[in-house]
């Protein structure tokens, strides 16, 4: 049986662990949609142009731990813009949340255009403050060299470019339960996303 647990949210706002977890616990498969946006920007960045590198990806683009680089980020985010780029990675996405034995996908329009339908929706948010640190750190115990203000710069540039695109903004689809982590821990951010998950099983 299918069932969709949309997850959407700015960068390092938590969505990513908390959809990792319910997976986890739930049993369903996971995509980080993130992922795929970042391979189709490092291909870019690599001399490839964006709706080729989009139209020929392939599962093994999206096992490069270089994929997390601030520099891939930011190219992600503007591919990320394209219109035919994402028209490109819909199917892919669609399919992937209604397979068989549940499905979490996080991302930035889940909810709102990949799966309206989805059966859990999710905002997950933070201050701008709290996630470049997070992010700094995260980097930093990968071992890349960075400052906080570099960070912070970063996510806020994203954030913008996220949230003002004309196509599949950063936005919360009207129906999203919505989790601001700021003062949460991952264990409570877990528990508020689980919450709303087995309210949607029982009401099934
Ligand atoms: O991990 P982090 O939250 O920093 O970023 P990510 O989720 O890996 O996404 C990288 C970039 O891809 C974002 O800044 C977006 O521009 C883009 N993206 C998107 O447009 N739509 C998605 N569903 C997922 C990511």
């Amino acid at each position: 049986m299918a069932f969709t647990i949309a997850v959407d949210g700015p960068a390092a706002s938590g969505k990513g662990t908390i959809s990792k977890r319910l997976a986890q616990e739930l049993g369903f498969a996971h995509l980080d949609t993130g992922l795929i946006y970042r391979a189709v920007g490092k291909r870019v960045l690599t001399g490839q142009e964006p709706l080729a590198a989009a139209q020929t990806l392939q599962a093994e683009h999206l096992e490069d731990d270089s994929l997390r680089t601030p520099e891939v980020a930011l190219a992600a985010s503007k591919v990320a813009v394209l219109s035919e780029v994402r028209a490109a990675l819909t199917d892919f996405q669609r399919a992937f949340s209604r397979r068989d034995g549940g499905a979490v996908l996080d991302g930035r329009d889940i909810g709102t255009v990949i799966c309206p339908e989805a059966e859990v929706k999710l905002f997950v948010t933070a201050s701008a403050e709290a996630r470049a640190e997070r992010r700094f750190k995260e980097l930093a115990g990968k071992g890349i060299e960075t400052t906080f203000e570099e960070v912070f710069a970063d996510i806020r540039a994203r954030d913008e470019r996220d949230m003002g695109r004309a196509e599949a903004p950063l936005k919360p689809a009207p129906d999203a339960v919505h989790i601001d982590t700021t003062d949460m821990s991952i264990e409570d951010a877990f528990a508020a996303a689980m919450a709303r998950v087995r309210a949607r099983q029982e009401s099934a």
